[in-house]
């Protein structure tokens, strides 16, 4: 992008005198390519090479896997560090679910207590369990989809959304299975319809998917809303809530969906450490709900899902302590939004308050092309158009950004701006 382009498209006169005295000084010296790289440097200011993001090589800007921009929490790092020697042993241990339970408020465990070789307890923790601990909380999603395709009937899933109790429901359809997926739009302004997705229940429906915050929109639905949903359901039908992004929720008085698991007999909620806790890398997950649901879990996926490992536990049993993390996380994430809020007012662009570590912004043009060329920048972001259906493509021109560092975000709006102004190439 040169002069012209930036003239043109209406970026601010003292931005571009800056970036063209500059560039008219350089050209005098003779080398017009750099005049036209410092031009630009000056019209958008920082760019990904300016910028050193955690856990990502110099120069690039991961700002679409929904991860925590600050690492990870540093109690569990020195949980890992601390406990390295010891991954030539099967050292599960059950803390991990005992401290959730715990935390979540499971009738029976407050007192327990648990040592190392008392199997009295240990089956007695069983039967008082509502936790099951798994490798990330995407396994969980998947059990789930195996478990009622193999029931048959429908699963309901909004669009956009995560989708992937969709996919893995759908991979049955293709396979032959008698069973189908129902998409349900979501309102205009993303939020989950509630009453379409009641709506859509049949008598065979055997899964219902909630996943709240919602991602990518960042809405969230009333308790007394999901209450509703899963009063509607045939006894068969499981309720999947996924609450990945529940931590990032910015109304203090809002109630989450563990009560609801806990009270009845055919709801899940799953949880994971990688997103607030930033151990995404770590793989651990769990999901809530009645000893029916637990059993059935276990019996699909097998104790502690199949494939924990030593150093993730005790991370994450560590993580539980890291409040001082997750306040510094919560503070950058919502800093990040109000950022990129007043960011896209200014750029005229509409948005959707988000209650999850992202955003959606609708970018006026296809979002792909728009995801492509930011790549090309340096910076990676998800594009919309990911979260279609066949039929139903809600956000072809949004991008969902995570919300990343200041400097992150910077080097984002800088370049987004720069795009938007600058050419058609966008
Ligand atoms: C809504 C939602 N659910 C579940 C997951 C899976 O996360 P993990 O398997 O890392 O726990 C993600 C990951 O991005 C997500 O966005």
């Amino acid at each position: 992008m040169g002069f012209g382009s930036v003239l043109k498209n209406g970026f601010t006169r003292r931005r571009f005198m800056k970036g063209a005295l500059l560039g008219a000084g350089v050209a005098a010296t003779g080398s017009a390519w750099a005049a036209q790289e410092i031009a630009q440097a000056m019209a958008t200011g920082k760019k990904a090479s300016d910028v050193r993001g955690y856990g990502v090589e110099p120069g690039r800007v991961n700002i679409g896997s929904n991860e925590n921009p600050l690492g990870a929490s540093p109690r569990a790092v020195a949980a890992i560090a601390e406990n390295l020697h010891k991954i030539n042993r099967y050292d599960f241990g059950v803390d991990l679910p005992v401290r959730l339970n715990k935390a979540h408020g499971v009738p029976g465990v407050e007192d327990f207590e648990f040592n190392f070789g008392d199997m009295r307890a240990f089956m007695r923790f069983r039967e008082l369990n509502r936790v099951m601990v798994t490798p990330g909380s995407g396994p969980i999603l998947q059990a789930l989809a195996v478990i009622a395709a193999n029931n048959g009937g429908e699963c309901i899933e909004a669009v956009p959304g995560y989708g992937s109790v969709a996919r893995g429901f759908q991979s049955f359809q293709m396979m032959g299975k008698d069973v189908s997926v129902v998409r349900v739009p979501t309102t205009a302004d993303f939020v989950h319809d509630i009453e379409a997705m009641k709506a859509a229940i049949t008598p065979t429906t055997s899964l219902i998917v909630v996943t709240n915050p919602n991602n990518p929109t960042g809405t969230i639905v009333p308790y007394d809303q999901l209450v509703s949903l899963v009063d509607a359901a045939p006894e068969q039908a499981i309720v999947l809530i996924d609450e990945a992004y529940i931590h990032f929720v910015r109304d203090p008085n809002y109630q989450d969906a563990v009560k609801l698991a806990l009270e009845r007999d055919n709801v899940v909620v799953a949880r994971t450490f990688s997103k607030i806790y930033g151990l995404a890398g770590m793989r651990i997950g769990y999901a809530i709900g009645s000893q029916r649901m637990m059993d059935m879990l276990m019996a699909h996926m097998g104790f502690f899902g199949g494939g924990l490992s030593t150093l993730g536990m005790h991370a994450a049993t560590a993580a539980l302590d890291d409040d001082e993390f997750v306040d510094r996380t919560l503070t950058v994430v919502n800093d990040g939004k109000d950022y990129l809020s007043a960011a896209f007012d200014r750029l005229g662009l509409a948005y959707t308050p988000s209650h999850g570590n992202y955003m959606i912004v609708d970018v006026g043009r296809d979002s792909r092309r728009m995801s492509g060329e930011l790549f090309r920048r340096g910076v990676m972001v998800r594009s919309g158009s990911g979260y279609r259906t066949r039929e139903i493509d809600l956000l072809g021109n949004h991008l969902r950004v995570t919300i990343g560092k200041p400097d992150e975000l910077e080097v984002f709006v800088n370049e987004l701006e720069d795009i938007l102004g600058g050419s058609s190439q966008g």
